[in-house]
């Protein structure tokens, strides 16, 4: 399973980057707004400084909600960095966007999924990733793991290439059920991904070996 971390923060991004475990980035318009990035210069200037850290997929989406506009921001995304995916929202007009980008051998995130049947037409469409959101579906009483695993196995049955990319994963447990029924990607808070370093068996271990080393030392 690959590891993206999902912030737009620079030092968090290279944090990760840095523990050598991390496979890409994922953005969207919130996580610039946390990060404070203002207006459209900045905002293209953060997602190159982005691709320069990690030199690998980042996800960098579209406003636009119209085919037309779609296309016009995603082009300007992607000529931004060989390293940016174009994340466009699944909705008719941006299942009809992935299309047209998988077709010119462009990388796409289909994001905002909730449901097997708008994966099944992001596959269809041609997608690199879909990413379903775990933990807003646990928010609303439904199963966000279920519906990965649910996605998983259709896609695995079908022969689907798209990816899933399991997105608003809230913490470390998330990562370890995603990991369990076969998600290709978790992009994850770096809290999330430090978390499945803790164990107290190995603090406690190491404290001990260092104590009797000291002993002998
Ligand atoms: O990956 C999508 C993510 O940024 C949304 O997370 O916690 O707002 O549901 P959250």
């Amino acid at each position: 399973m690959k590891f993206f971390i999902d912030t737009a923060n620079l030092a968090q991004i290279q944090e990760a980057y840095d523990m050598g475990v991390l496979d890409g980035v994922t953005t969207n318009p919130s996580l610039m707004a946390k990060e404070g990035i203002k207006g459209k210069e900045n905002q293209l200037k953060h997602y190159v400084d982005i691709c320069n850290i990690v030199k690998s997929d980042v996800s960098a989406e579209v406003i636009a909600t119209d085919f037309e506009g779609m296309l016009r921001e995603g082009e300007e995304l992607a000529a931004l960095n060989e390293h940016i995916v174009i994340k466009l929202p699944c909705t008719a007009d941006g299942i009809k966007a992935v299309k047209y980008f998988s077709e010119k051998g462009m990388k796409t995130n289909c994001t905002l999924v909730f449901s097997l049947g708008q994966a099944l037409l992001a596959a269809k469409a041609g997608a690199t990733y879909v990413s379903p959101f775990v933990g807003r579906l646990d928010d609303v009483s439904e199963s966000g793991v279920g519906l990965i695993k649910e996605i998983v196995d259709v896609y695995n049955y079908y022969g689907f290439a798209t990816q899933v990319l399991a997105a608003s994963i809230r913490h470390t447990r998330h990562i370890i059920d995603c990991l369990k029924v076969g998600a290709d990607v978790a992009t994850c808070p770096l809290s999330a991904i430090k978390g499945l370093l803790n164990h107290p068996l190995t603090d406690n271990g190491l404290k001990k070996f260092l104590e009797d080393y000291q002993k002998i030392g």
